[in-house]
């Protein structure tokens, strides 16, 4: 058998030493859906807890929102874009199908040095993102990584749909993941998948099975279709699942968590996670009620801000747990 040339290297860790997030200045309220859709503030926050989500101009894609959520964490790590070897942008609202996304972030911060691609799992993309970036640090290939979870979710919403329109809304969140020698960082991930769910979330024109402006676009619009009691249903099995067994992965127990930062998408849908963990509800991170659902940047906009207020401290360890379309699910337990 031929030697493995990797098989001797010591395992490098890899830690988030830098986070930031980007959220429009634009505020929807649902005061403000209400003169577009049948639906009420009352029914909107006991339903989901949101009060307003934030909304993008024409003239902000998606790598806008993501290039600034990465200048902060680039500042709040204190390194300099040239030293970011890897950009991994989450994302299913591309400005372009390509370039990727990623290749605009990069030049709009300057990461000359960087290799750039798009990685799509819908809301689950950031912390599918972070894995991958903890492969690249662990296997030497690469030192520094930057991971955007970036969606501007209110260019493929149906504005006339009240079923979707009023959960979701535009942001951006980043980390930078570098190996440090002082934290055990990234200290398990799970992942996973069930392509059969596929038809309960999901964006049926637009691509190559239905293209834009196609003869069945009527029939499949480039717009968000989702079975609402279905994708509730999977998210809490899921995300209970996946976090259970991340616990058991990386040999913590639920009460040495500090702090849980779960998909953001429905103040229920987090109780419920909660009520089956048997962890109370102010361990966990919500800041749905200002920004909605924001897909893949919704778990990396909590992390940020969570870090930034002090929900934890260098050594402790935190728990993401994500959800999406595809049907898609992961969770990360990290010593920070
Ligand atoms: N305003 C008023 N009424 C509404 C609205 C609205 N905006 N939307 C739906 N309704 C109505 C429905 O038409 C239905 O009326 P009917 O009984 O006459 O048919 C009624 O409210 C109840 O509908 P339900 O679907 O039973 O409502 P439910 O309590 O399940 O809440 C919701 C709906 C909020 C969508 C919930 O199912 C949910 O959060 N699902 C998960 C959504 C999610 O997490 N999606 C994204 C995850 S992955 C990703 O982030 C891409």
């Amino acid at each position: 058998m031929p030697s493995n040339p990797l098989a001797d290297r010591p395992v490098r860790t890899a830690s988030i030493i830098g986070t930031g997030s980007y959220t429009p200045d634009r505020v929807m309220t649902n005061a403000d859906l209400e003169k577009l859709v049948e639906t009420s503030d009352e029914w909107i926050q006991s339903r989901t807890g949101i009060r307003e989500r934030r909304i993008a101009g024409p003239e902000q894609p998606t790598s806008d929102l993501a290039a600034r959520a990465a200048q902060s964490a680039i500042e709040n790590a204190g390194i300099s874009a040239e030293e970011i070897d890897l950009i991994i942008c989450a994302t299913c609202t591309p400005d372009m199908f390509f370039p990727n996304t990623a290749c605009f972030v990069q030049t709009k911060i300057g990461a000359v040095n960087a290799a750039c691609f798009d990685l799509s799992a819908a809301c689950s993309g950031f912390l599918f993102g972070v894995e991958t970036a903890r492969q690249y640090i662990a296997s030497g290939t690469y030192e520094t990584v930057l991971v955007i979870g970036a969606d501007k979710l209110s260019g493929i919403v149906d504005w006339t749909d009240r079923n979707t329109c009023v959960l979701f809304g535009d942001g951006a969140g980043a980390a930078i993941l570098r190996h440090s020698p002082e934290s055990r960082g990234v200290m398990a991930s799970r992942m996973g998948s069930d392509g059969r769910l596929a038809e309960i979330l999901y964006i049926p024109g637009g691509g190559s099975a239905h293209p834009a402006g196609g003869p069945t676009s009527a029939e499949n619009p480039v717009t968000m279709k989702m079975n609402g009691r279905e994708t509730y249903k999977h998210a809490v099995t899921a995300m209970v699942s996946a976090s259970q067994k991340v616990l058991e992965d990386a040999g913590v127990s639920p009460d040495e968590v500090a702090c849980f930062i779960p998909h953001q998408a429905n103040l229920r849908i987090i109780e419920a996670i909660a009520d089956r963990l048997n962890i109370s509800m102010d361990r966990f991170m919500v800041n749905l009620d200002r920004y909605g659902n924001t897909s893949a940047a919704a778990v990396a906009i909590a992390l940020d801000e969570a870090a930034r207020s002090g929900r934890f401290q260098r050594g402790d360890k935190i728990l993401m747990v994500v959800f999406g379309g595809g049907l898609t699910w992961a969770s990360t337990v990290v010593e920070w």
